[in-house]
């Protein structure tokens, strides 16, 4: 008799042993799936729909949309300027000049048109080298 409910026993053991390790798999399986980004959000941070960063977007289509119109139609009181790319604007605007990464940040990120019809977000302008650095496109790597 004490033999059967020392079996019984261990059975049960088993049992819940089983039962915690099938009932810890299900939960193991969902963290690394919520760790790895699925394929929209992949695409959201690293796809570059953008290689040239500004001038993708600003360029001579239909219309004069160069950066250098732009700024000079838009950018309220702005100087007259003829810059090609970015380097070009950094000669007056300095890396590092919060101002100027503020407005363009709030330009285009408040900007529907830039977020919904370009379906443009922060690599827009911005990428990540193999070394993980981040960096404004055309600026340096
Ligand atoms: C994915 C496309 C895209 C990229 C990349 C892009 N722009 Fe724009 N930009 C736009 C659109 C669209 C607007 C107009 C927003 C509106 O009118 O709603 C705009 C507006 C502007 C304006 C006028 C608004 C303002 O006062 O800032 C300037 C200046 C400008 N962009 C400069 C730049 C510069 C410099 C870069 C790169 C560092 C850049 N853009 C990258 C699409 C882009
Ligand atoms: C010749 C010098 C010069 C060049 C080149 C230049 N800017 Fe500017 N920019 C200015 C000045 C001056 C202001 C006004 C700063 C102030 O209000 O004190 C300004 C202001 C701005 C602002 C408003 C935010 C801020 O920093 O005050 C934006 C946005 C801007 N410039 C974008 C550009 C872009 C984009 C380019 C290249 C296409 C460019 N600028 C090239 C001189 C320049
Ligand atoms: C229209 C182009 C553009 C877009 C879109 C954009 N950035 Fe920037 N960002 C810049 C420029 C230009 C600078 C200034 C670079 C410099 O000074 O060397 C900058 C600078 C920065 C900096 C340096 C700190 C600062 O503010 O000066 C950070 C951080 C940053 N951006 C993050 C972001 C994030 C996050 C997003 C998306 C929410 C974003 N940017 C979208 C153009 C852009």
């Amino acid at each position: 008799m004490r033999h059967f409910a020392l079996r019984i026993t261990i059975f049960i053991a088993i049992l819940i042993l089983f039962s915690m390790f099938t009932g810890c798999m299900p939960r193991a399986q969902e963290e690394s799936r919520t760790e790895d980004l699925d394929q929209q959000e992949r695409q959201l941070v690293m796809e570059d729909r953008w290689p040239e960063g500004c001038n993708s977007c600003h360029k001579v289509d239909d219309k004069d949309r160069t950066i250098a119109t732009y700024t000079n139609q838009r950018v309220v009181g702005h100087p007259i300027v003829d810059s090609k790319d970015i380097e070009d604007c950094m000669d007056c605007h300095r890396p590092g000049d919060d101002r100027f990464a503020r407005s363009l940040h709030l330009s285009h990120m408040n900007s529907r048109v830039y977020t919904e019809v370009f379906g443009g977000g922060c690599i827009g302008c911005h990428q990540m080298n193999d070394r993980g650095h981040v960096f404004i496109k055309g600026l340096e790597d």
